[in-house]
């Protein structure tokens, strides 16, 4: 899945006696379920129903979670900053470490995956120790200085918003002993948005063009078991070339139809389908095998 949920088997919380493979399986499959069901409904299968969902079909494994008994295999959030796919343990837990959140982890996953931008190549560079008074917070902060800034800034712009949700994805109010305040900037279609909540984030980008494009090019990549040759907008420090050949020019005919589609029916996901599922392309794709 695009959301790369089966990530959250790499996470590991030796302090927590809950933390399970069974518990694991249980939170890969959220965002698949929830995806599936909001496809089920006979009305408003759109992306934004899906982004700014503010339930999720859920056993009782993933409970030291959300806090909430699920009812009829359903948890409603209680928290009206927990939405869609972004609210879920999957995404919460895989972009943090044992003993704290990844606000650059966070930021860039949603820059990659939800968004579709990419990133040039850059070094990694192991999480820096804590010096005197310093916090988690304030090493994040300091990397936006510089040349790393070009990065880590949208990271953090999009990363901060998630502090109400600690390394196991649960809600908190305060970290590191401050009160948790969003008041972020984040680059949406190209233009700051101010958001003041998670909730008005999601629902921002869910209703964004960049989002419906990256959703458009994630089904691409899935039905045609191939990477689109269109290519994606770079964040880097230094000036990239891009070279377009005549098959990324059909690509981006083919991306272009899928957009359009989406667009034209408010964001409906069953359009899109039928759309990429009727066209030549799909018809005559080479690699059957979809890209996992
Ligand atoms: C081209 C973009 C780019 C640039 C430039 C860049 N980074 Fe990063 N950096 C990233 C991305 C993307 C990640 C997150 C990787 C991941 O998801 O695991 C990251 C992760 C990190 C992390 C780990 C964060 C964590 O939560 O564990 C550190 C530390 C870091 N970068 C330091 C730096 C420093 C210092 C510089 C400047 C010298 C720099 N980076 C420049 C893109 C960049």
């Amino acid at each position: 899945m695009w959301l790369d949920t089966k990530k959250i088997h790499q996470a590991e919380r030796p302090n927590s006696k809950e933390f399970t493979s069974a518990f694991k399986t249980a939170a890969q499959q959220e965002a698949g379920d929830l995806f599936a069901e909001v496809m089920s409904k006979s009305k408003g299968s759109t992306l934004a129903a899906f982004y700014s969902s503010d339930s999720v079909p859920a056993g009782e494994a993933t409970k030291l979670v959300y806090n909430v008994t699920p009812t009829a295999g359903q948890v409603k959030f209680s928290e009206s900053d927990r939405r869609g796919p972004l609210g879920l343990a999957s995404y919460l837990i895989q972009t943090s470490s044992e003993d704290h959140t990844s606000p650059a982890k966070r930021g860039a996953f949603v820059i990659e995956r939800i968004m579709c931008s990419q990133f040039s190549n850059f070094d990694t560079i192991p999480f820096p120790k804590k010096t005197g008074s310093q916090t988690n917070h304030d090493i994040y902060v300091g990397l936006e200085g510089g040349s790393c800034g070009g990065c880590h800034k949208p990271m953090n712009q999009i990363g901060f918003m998630f502090e109400g949700f600690d390394m196991m994805g649960r809600a908190r109010t305060e970290a590191e002993g401050l009160t948790i305040k969003i008041d972020a900037n984040p680059n949406i279609d190209g233009a700051e948005v101010e958001i003041k909540s998670v909730a008005e984030f999601t629902t921002a980008l869910a209703n964004s063009k960049q989002a419906k494009e990256c959703f458009a090019r994630q089904l691409f990549r899935y039905g045609m078991g191939r990477k689109e040759l269109t290519p994606a907008p770079i964040i880097s420090t230094k000036p990239v070339t891009i070279k377009v050949t005549s098959q990324a020019e059909l690509d981006s005919c083919q991306l272009k139809a899928a957009m359009d589609a989406l667009e034209e029916n408010e964001g409906d996901l069953k359009s899109v389908m039928t759309q990429l599922l009727s066209s030549e392309a799909f018809l005559k794709r080479i690699n059957r095998k979809p890209m996992q």
